[in-house]
């Protein structure tokens, strides 16, 4: 971590793949290998994800179905799904896609998973939707529940996206970004109340000025001393 990160921070990237044996379609004796990057990555989504929030479209493309590839992994190949959908809404002149599964309920967006705001009420669809149930995912639902909000697990429809009070996305790449539109329609008042209450709970945490959540971090350069001590500290 050294030239490439740019105001310590930089993005982490491990590859883990099947090296060089089989040609062939099954490739389980292959040996595994891994590589990692490291480079500076401003917000995925702009700046705007800070700000105002971003607009979006629902996707012309279907989110991969389990009964295809499975989408609960960070796989190459699911990439090829979230990357038509990404470029579809770029070229429309949006700057996110929103993607429903295989009946027609929201299921996330092509690199980030999605969390619906109604009558105070946090809400993201199941893993049984279909999603990838991102690190980030888990972050937010474990900073809702602390800030005592009410939360479930539950689908939503594409009209349950327009109805929403507030809506974001939530993602390592893209950290926490409000949506202000989707296809046209404004979401809510356009202020996002709750959305900025986690988003700045979630910058304390991921920087290392909240306690309670200090544990989820690995400093890097720790010694085995500051590892112990993390790992004994209570959550
Ligand atoms: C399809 C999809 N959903 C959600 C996420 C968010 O996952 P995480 O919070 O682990 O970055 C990603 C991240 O790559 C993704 O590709």
């Amino acid at each position: 971590m050294n030239a490439i990160c740019r105001k310590n921070r930089c993005y982490i990237r491990p590859l883990v793949y099947l090296g060089y044996g089989e040609m062939g379609l099954d490739p389980t004796r292959s040996p595994i290998d891994v590589a990692i990057a490291e480079w500076y990555w401003p917000p995925l989504l702009g700046s705007a994800g800070d700000g105002g929030g971003i607009r979006t479209t629902v996707s012309s493309w279907t989110r991969i179905d389990s009964r295809a590839l499975p989408p609960q992994a960070k796989c190459a190949a699911n990439y090829a799904n979230s990357g038509l959908a990404k470029m579809e809404a770029t070229a429309a002149g949006y700057d996110e896609a929103i993607l429903l599964n295989s009946i027609g309920m929201v299921a996330e967006g092509p690199g980030e998973n999605i969390f619906r705001v109604k009558k105070g009420v946090v809400s993201t669809p199941p893993a049984s939707s279909g999603i990838l149930r991102g690190i980030t995912r888990d972050s937010v639902i474990r900073i809702v529940k602390d800030e005592g909000l009410p939360f479930e697990r539950s689908d939503f429809s594409r009209e349950e996206l327009f109805t929403a009070d507030e809506l974001f996305f939530a993602g390592t790449a893209a950290g926490i970004t409000p949506i202000r539109e989707v296809d046209g329609r404004p979401i809510g008042t356009g202020t996002f109340p709750i959305t900025h209450r986690v988003q700045q709970v979630y910058q304390d945490a991921i920087h290392g000025r909240a306690a309670p959540y200090r544990r989820w971090l690995t400093p890097v350069g720790s010694t085995r001393a500051d590892e112990a001590r993390r790992a004994a500290t209570p959550l």
